[in-house]
Protein backbone atom coordinates (compact mmCIF):
# COMPACT_ATOMS: atom_id res chain seq x y z
CA UNK A 1 0.00 0.00 0.00
CA UNK A 2 1.25 3.41 -1.05
CA UNK A 3 1.09 6.25 1.44
CA UNK A 4 -0.72 9.24 0.75
CA UNK A 5 0.17 12.27 -1.54
CA UNK A 6 0.89 15.19 0.13
CA UNK A 7 -1.40 18.30 -0.85
CA UNK A 8 -0.46 20.52 -3.71
CA UNK A 9 -1.59 23.57 -1.81
CA UNK A 10 -0.30 25.27 1.57
CA UNK A 11 2.52 26.73 2.38
CA UNK A 12 5.26 23.90 1.48
CA UNK A 13 3.90 24.69 -1.76
CA UNK A 14 3.62 28.48 -1.96
CA UNK A 15 6.67 30.20 -3.44
CA UNK A 16 9.09 31.39 -1.17
CA UNK A 17 8.52 35.31 -1.40
CA UNK A 18 5.46 34.55 -0.03
CA UNK A 19 6.22 32.56 2.77
CA UNK A 20 9.23 35.16 3.30
CA UNK A 21 7.34 38.12 3.25
CA UNK A 22 3.54 37.13 3.82
CA UNK A 23 0.95 39.04 3.72
CA UNK A 24 -2.11 38.92 4.92
CA UNK A 25 -3.99 40.51 2.01
CA UNK A 26 -8.05 39.89 3.40
CA UNK A 27 -6.75 42.13 6.13
CA UNK A 28 -4.79 44.99 4.28
CA UNK A 29 -7.88 45.47 1.52
CA UNK A 30 -10.24 45.67 4.69
CA UNK A 31 -11.17 49.45 5.53
CA UNK A 32 -13.34 50.28 8.48
CA UNK A 33 -16.18 52.50 7.74
CA UNK A 34 -14.33 54.58 10.62
CA UNK A 35 -11.03 54.75 8.84
CA UNK A 36 -13.07 55.70 5.69
CA UNK A 37 -15.03 58.44 7.84
CA UNK A 38 -11.71 60.21 9.14
CA UNK A 39 -10.13 60.14 5.72
CA UNK A 40 -12.68 61.65 4.45
CA UNK A 41 -12.72 64.05 7.08
CA UNK A 42 -8.77 64.73 6.94
CA UNK A 43 -9.32 65.42 3.82
CA UNK A 44 -11.90 68.01 4.17
CA UNK A 45 -10.39 69.75 6.51
CA UNK A 46 -7.31 69.55 4.34
CA UNK A 47 -8.96 71.54 1.51
CA UNK A 48 -10.43 73.98 4.34
CA UNK A 49 -7.03 75.08 5.80
CA UNK A 50 -5.95 75.36 2.04
CA UNK A 51 -8.42 77.40 1.01
CA UNK A 52 -8.18 79.70 4.42
CA UNK A 53 -4.51 80.25 3.63
CA UNK A 54 -5.14 80.98 -0.14
CA UNK A 55 -6.78 83.51 0.54
CA UNK A 56 -4.89 84.97 3.87
CA UNK A 57 -1.64 85.27 1.25
CA UNK A 58 -3.89 86.57 -1.33
CA UNK A 59 -5.49 89.37 1.28
CA UNK A 60 -1.49 90.01 2.38
CA UNK A 61 -0.23 90.05 -1.08
CA UNK A 62 -2.64 92.50 -2.79
CA UNK A 63 -0.53 95.74 -3.09
CA UNK A 64 -2.79 99.18 -3.13
CA UNK A 65 -3.59 100.50 -6.66
CA UNK A 66 -0.84 103.22 -7.20
CA UNK A 67 -2.42 106.62 -7.12
CA UNK A 68 -1.49 109.31 -9.94
CA UNK A 69 -0.37 112.21 -9.30
CA UNK A 70 -2.39 114.93 -11.07
CA UNK A 71 -0.73 116.33 -14.06
CA UNK A 72 -0.80 119.63 -15.24
CA UNK A 73 -2.28 119.94 -18.55
CA UNK A 74 -1.23 124.00 -19.45
CA UNK A 75 -2.96 127.54 -19.15
CA UNK A 76 -7.09 127.00 -20.43
CA UNK A 77 -5.93 129.85 -22.58
CA UNK A 78 -3.68 126.90 -24.71
CA UNK A 79 -6.27 125.38 -25.88
CA UNK A 80 -8.87 127.48 -28.40
CA UNK A 81 -12.01 125.60 -28.70
CA UNK A 82 -12.59 123.19 -31.02
CA UNK A 83 -8.87 121.75 -30.24
CA UNK A 84 -7.66 118.84 -29.06
CA UNK A 85 -3.86 117.53 -27.89
CA UNK A 86 -2.42 114.67 -26.70
CA UNK A 87 -0.82 114.33 -23.56
CA UNK A 88 1.44 111.06 -21.65
CA UNK A 89 -1.36 110.06 -18.71
CA UNK A 90 -1.76 108.51 -16.30
CA UNK A 91 1.69 106.60 -16.78
CA UNK A 92 4.17 106.66 -18.96
CA UNK A 93 3.92 105.14 -22.71
CA UNK A 94 0.06 105.93 -21.68
CA UNK A 95 -1.48 108.65 -23.80
CA UNK A 96 -4.91 110.71 -23.30
CA UNK A 97 -6.89 113.19 -25.52
CA UNK A 98 -7.74 116.25 -24.41
CA UNK A 99 -10.63 118.12 -26.05
CA UNK A 100 -11.56 121.72 -25.92
CA UNK A 101 -14.95 121.98 -27.21
CA UNK A 102 -16.83 124.96 -28.96
CA UNK A 103 -18.57 125.90 -25.81
CA UNK A 104 -15.39 126.33 -24.02
CA UNK A 105 -15.80 123.44 -21.67
CA UNK A 106 -13.18 120.16 -21.97
CA UNK A 107 -13.44 116.57 -21.83
CA UNK A 108 -10.51 114.40 -21.67
CA UNK A 109 -10.41 110.22 -22.36
CA UNK A 110 -7.59 107.54 -22.58
CA UNK A 111 -6.30 107.50 -26.23
CA UNK A 112 -6.33 103.81 -26.70
CA UNK A 113 -9.64 102.36 -28.39
CA UNK A 114 -11.28 99.81 -26.66
CA UNK A 115 -11.87 98.07 -29.44
CA UNK A 116 -8.16 96.69 -30.73
CA UNK A 117 -5.91 99.58 -28.92
CA UNK A 118 -5.15 102.05 -32.14
CA UNK A 119 -5.17 105.93 -31.15
CA UNK A 120 -8.44 107.81 -31.16
CA UNK A 121 -8.34 111.16 -32.16
CA UNK A 122 -10.44 114.60 -32.70
CA UNK A 123 -12.49 115.10 -35.72
CA UNK A 124 -13.84 119.02 -35.11
CA UNK A 125 -15.70 118.65 -38.60
CA UNK A 126 -18.45 115.77 -36.83
CA UNK A 127 -16.98 116.75 -33.28
CA UNK A 128 -16.47 113.24 -32.76
CA UNK A 129 -13.45 111.10 -31.34
CA UNK A 130 -12.56 108.91 -34.24
CA UNK A 131 -10.75 105.44 -34.80
CA UNK A 132 -8.69 105.07 -37.79
CA UNK A 133 -8.32 101.16 -37.42
CA UNK A 134 -11.90 100.08 -38.31
CA UNK A 135 -14.21 102.99 -38.04
CA UNK A 136 -14.83 103.56 -34.36
CA UNK A 137 -16.81 106.52 -33.47
CA UNK A 138 -17.00 107.83 -30.33
CA UNK A 139 -19.24 110.85 -28.55
CA UNK A 140 -16.80 113.75 -27.77
CA UNK A 141 -18.36 114.72 -24.70
CA UNK A 142 -19.46 111.53 -22.95
CA UNK A 143 -16.71 108.95 -25.18
CA UNK A 144 -19.56 106.96 -25.40
CA UNK A 145 -19.37 104.19 -28.43
CA UNK A 146 -21.76 105.84 -31.44
CA UNK A 147 -20.84 103.32 -34.08
CA UNK A 148 -18.05 101.02 -35.43
CA UNK A 149 -16.82 97.50 -33.12
CA UNK A 150 -15.71 99.08 -29.94
CA UNK A 151 -18.14 97.36 -27.50
CA UNK A 152 -17.67 99.78 -24.93
CA UNK A 153 -16.49 103.89 -24.91
CA UNK A 154 -13.11 105.27 -23.93
CA UNK A 155 -11.77 105.23 -20.59
CA UNK A 156 -12.65 108.71 -18.67
CA UNK A 157 -9.53 111.44 -17.59
CA UNK A 158 -11.06 113.59 -14.81
CA UNK A 159 -10.13 117.00 -14.94
CA UNK A 160 -9.87 120.05 -12.89
CA UNK A 161 -9.38 123.65 -13.36
CA UNK A 162 -7.48 125.96 -10.72
CA UNK A 163 -6.47 129.31 -11.19
CA UNK A 164 -6.81 129.21 -14.97
CA UNK A 165 -4.57 126.32 -15.43
CA UNK A 166 -5.87 122.43 -16.52
CA UNK A 167 -5.32 119.55 -14.94
CA UNK A 168 -5.60 116.06 -15.62
CA UNK A 169 -6.47 114.49 -11.66
CA UNK A 170 -7.22 110.47 -12.43
CA UNK A 171 -8.31 107.96 -14.46
CA UNK A 172 -8.01 107.30 -18.16
CA UNK A 173 -5.79 104.57 -18.77
CA UNK A 174 -7.22 101.16 -20.30
S1 LIG B 1 -9.12 99.49 -32.99
FE1 LIG B 1 -10.52 101.08 -32.88
S2 LIG B 1 -12.19 100.44 -34.01
FE2 LIG B 1 -10.82 98.77 -34.09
Amino acid sequence: MTPPKPPKTGPRHAPHWKTDFSVDWDATDYVSRREFTRFLGLSSAGMAAGTVLIAGLASVGAQPVPEVPPLRLGKVEDFPPGSSSAFEYPQKGQYSLLVRHEDGTFSSYGQKCPHLGCAVYYEPREKVLECPCHEGYFNARTGDVISGPPQRGLSLVKLDIRDGEIWAVGGGGH
